[in-house]
């Protein structure tokens, strides 16, 4: 018995593995990835009616939290009376971040522009009665910042898409072509709409899991939009047909294998406004994001703005807080590439693309001495980012004739401490090489 669950645990481990193996050969996009790879920081807007009771974006009818007919009640709510999408792409500016990316259709299925393939949108069933996309994508042009369409390809409020409730009874697609057909014309209509309306420059998919790639057509879906954008990036969740990976909340532990990846993280512990005050602080947000960045990733931080198109004056502050140390401390996190791997230093690294500057990253309290391992170098200078104040170090441990490096101590005094994490800069006589080696002669 036992025997039979563990082959049938591996089995289906395989199968994920085999569903989960991206369609897309690495070499071929590099070039268009580039500006991801740079971009570090994104800004995801969850924007909808679930603002207006503030509870779970589409979840909370699919969970049966509150019924369907009382959660599209909100229609009559949303308003966007105070919606200044210049405000919008303000503060996103001055939060260091080089790309948004905004729901322009969550799982309920409710359009934030002005759909032609049915009547469920802001425009035609709220009293906002306008796109709310194309003016925020124009404010976010001007200033330089990426434009990201999220678009959820589960529709839980589409007649035609098969069951809306958690445990409501599906038709079997493959029994009703002619059904699912319906549904996938509507969609891959609205890819259209959103290619041709606002011309993302990136497109964050959602709910690929409830289909497989035969059944959404994700190869044509990818050929839709690349064919009104060559260089449209594509999130991963296209069942294996997407340009990079998207762990969700889930800060990965070791260094992620993937080429490119962004962790998408809530503010506080829901993606749209909610009555939620666990907001992480300051401190906590640019920790997971330097940690994303070592390892070679991007953040996309969520915010969740209220019905009337304001923003949470407390995600306001985390915003300008983060983009006031990424203007510190810039240099050392855009542009640059992942650091180095765990165990030569006890903490975050970046290096610059040329890999002759190595970026240290010390959170809290710092004051004494930090400690490098295994760096076959010579440090020309140590100086702290965002004041240019020079350290002072020692190599300890070096022998002349033998090839292990010594260890390198770094003085910090507490006087250069910034508020929320420090940063130092070793500019090396040449690229960075480790000593991985066992000791002795090798
Ligand atoms: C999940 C949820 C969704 C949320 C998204 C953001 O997939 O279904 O509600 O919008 O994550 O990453």
């Amino acid at each position: 018995m036992i025997k039979r669950i563990f082959s049938a645990v591996i089995i289906s481990l395989i199968f994920i593995q085999i569903q989960a193996q991206p369609k897309i050969d690495p070499s071929s996009i590099r070039e268009k990835m580039q500006w991801f790879a740079d971009a570090k920081l994104g800004i995801f807007i969850h924007t909808g009616i679930y603002a207006v009771d503030g509870i779970d974006e589409s979840w909370s009818f699919h969970n049966k939290k509150i019924s369907y007919p009382d959660y599209m009640k909100q229609l009559k709510g949303f308003t966007l009376k105070n919606y200044d999408p210049a405000a919008w792409a303000d503060l996103i500016q001055q939060s260091g971040a080089r790309y948004a990316v905004v729901t322009t259709k969550h799982h309920d299925g409710v359009a934030m522009y002005d759909t032609k393939m049915n009547d469920l949108s802001i425009v035609k069933s709220t009293p906002a009665k306008k796109d709310m996309i194309k003016p925020f994508f124009e404010e976010l042009r001007k200033r330089n910042i990426k434009c990201g369409a999220y678009y959820s390809l589960i529709d839980w409020s589409h007649p035609d898409y098969p069951g809306f409730l958690k445990d409501s009874s599906k038709y079997q697609v493959e029994k009703d072509y002619d059904r699912w057909n319906r549904f996938r014309k509507f969609f891959q209509g609205q890819i259209s709409e959103i290619s041709t309306q606002f011309k993302p420059d990136l497109w964050w998919f959602d709910g690929d899991w409830e289909h497989s790639a035969e059944q959404w057509e994700s190869e044509k879906v990818r050929s839709i939009i690349l064919a009104g954008n060559p260089k449209a990036i594509l999130n991963g969740r296209l069942q294996g047909w997407g340009d990079y990976d998207t762990p969700e909340q889930n800060f990965p532990v070791s260094r992620p294998k993937f080429n490119w990846w962004e962790l998408c993280m809530t503010s506080n512990d829901n993606w749209g406004f909610h009555h939620d005050n666990n907001w992480k602080t300051p401190y906590e947000i640019i920790t997971i994001f330097v940690d994303a960045v070592s390892n070679g990733g991007n953040l996309l931080l969520d915010m969740g703005p209220k019905e009337d198109g304001t923003i949470p004056d407390e995600q306001v502050n985390i915003l300008k807080e983060l983009g006031s140390w990424n203007k510190k401390h810039g240099e050392a996190i855009f542009n640059t590439v992942g650091g180095i791997p765990q165990g030569h230093f006890y903490g975050p690294t970046t290096l610059s693309k040329d890999s002759t500057s190595l970026y240290l990253f010390l959170h809290g309290n710092v004051n004494g001495t930090v400690m490098l391992k295994g760096l076959n170098n010579k440090i020309e200078e140590i100086s702290v980012v965002g004041n240019g104040q020079k350290l002072t170090h020692k190599v300890v441990g070096k022998i002349s004739w033998s090839p292990v490096p010594g260890l390198v101590y770094i003085d910090v005094p507490g006087d250069i401490k910034d508020k929320y994490v420090t940063v130092l800069k070793l500019k090396l006589d040449k690229p960075i090489k480790l000593y991985r080696g066992q000791g002795g002669l090798n």
